[in-house]
């Protein structure tokens, strides 16, 4: 099997992290990338990204959810991670499907519990930044489908953007640091039972094979103590997701008895309009708990 080296073909400027664009020839078949380095910037604000990428692809994979190829790469003389473009006829990041379709994108999606099982993953991971440019859907049949990139603001990536420590009891509450919610996610979800499939599939994750994608970074991408910490995390969240789910729904629901579970885009309008301030309750900005998880009775950290 050929394959040919990365050349870069353009420069993105993005607001953190510098992002090119790059090709290869991979058994005469161009292949396109997005090529991310760890420079000053991107490692003030999101820790060691290669690592947060690297790894959370790994887990993805590890749960049959489909994201995008993360490859370590040097590319003239850089070193970093590609990104690699998933073939297909066009792609569409899930802002712009949105914005393209008439009517909402959940009915456009080819299987939509991927989404859920997004949602999931991203709380286990503490992704702070699923937006609608970090889910890349594509024609698939007559609908759309997609899959994951940009996780450099997971794991170690959450902490360093929040700078909350990662055994913070503020981790502990979705509402706290999760700041996104793509379109079309809110409405589709009104109970816990539909998430539950995902949790539980998280949950049967054996230890050995978190701790195996995690040890094998390279210890240029991830020192040997964060390593320890990553696993920590991990394992902790694993084991206690259904709490933090759960607690995600209640922190999140109205505070009054109507039926809808999660306050969508409309009811919070007419909220504000009516003068309630319910919505400052779920998003406490700028509120960080520094309690070390002392609400979980399950295993504590030190115990690991
Ligand atoms: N595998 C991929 N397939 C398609 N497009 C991609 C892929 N990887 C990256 N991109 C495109 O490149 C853009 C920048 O990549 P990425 O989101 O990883 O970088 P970022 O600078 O960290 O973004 P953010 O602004 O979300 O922090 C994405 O919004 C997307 O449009
Ligand atoms: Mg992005």
């Amino acid at each position: 099997m050929h394959k040919g080296k990365w050349k870069i073909v353009r420069k993105l400027s993005r607001k953190i992290s510098t992002v090119w664009v790059v090709t290869r020839t991979k058994n005469r078949k161009t292949q396109r990338g997005y090529f991310k380095i760890l420079d000053k910037k991107s490692k003030k604000y999101a820790g060691p990204l290669l690592a947060n990428e690297l790894i959370s692809y790994r887990l993805a994979r590890a749960l049959n959810l489909k994201a995008a190829k993360i490859k370590l790469a040097k590319i003239e003389r850089r070193r970093g991670v590609v990104s690699i473009v998933r073939p297909a006829r066009r792609h569409y990041t899930w802002a712009e499907l949105s914005k393209k379709l008439n009517s909402p994108i959940m009915k456009h999606i080819d299987n939509p519990q991927q989404l859920l099982k997004t949602f999931v993953f991203d709380i286990w991971i503490c992704n702070v930044d699923r937006h609608g440019e970090n889910l890349i859907t594509f024609p698939k049949r007559n609908k759309y489908s997609f899959y994951l990139i940009d996780h450099g603001f997971a794991l170690l990536g959450a902490m360093k953007w929040r700078r909350v420590p990662w055994n913070s009891s503020y981790w502990n509450h979705v509402t706290k640091y999760n700041r996104h919610y793509v379109q079309g996610l809110r409405s589709y979800i009104y109970s816990y039972q539909q998430l539950s499939p995902f949790i539980e599939q998280i949950q049967s994750i054996p230890a050995y094979k978190i701790k195996k994608i995690v040890k094998s970074m390279p210890v240029s991408v991830l020192s040997p103590s964060k390593k320890k910490i990553v696993i920590k995390l991990l394992l902790y969240r694993q084991e206690n997701l259904h709490v933090i789910v759960n607690r995600w729904m209640k922190e999140y629901k109205k505070n009054d008895s109507r039926s809808r579970v999660l306050i969508n885009k409309k009811s919070r309008r007419k909220m504000k309009k009516r003068h309630i301030a319910r919505e400052s309750s779920s998003y406490p900005t700028g509120y960080y708990s520094t309690g070390y998880y002392s609400s979980f009775t399950s295993r504590p950290y030190n115990t690991l």
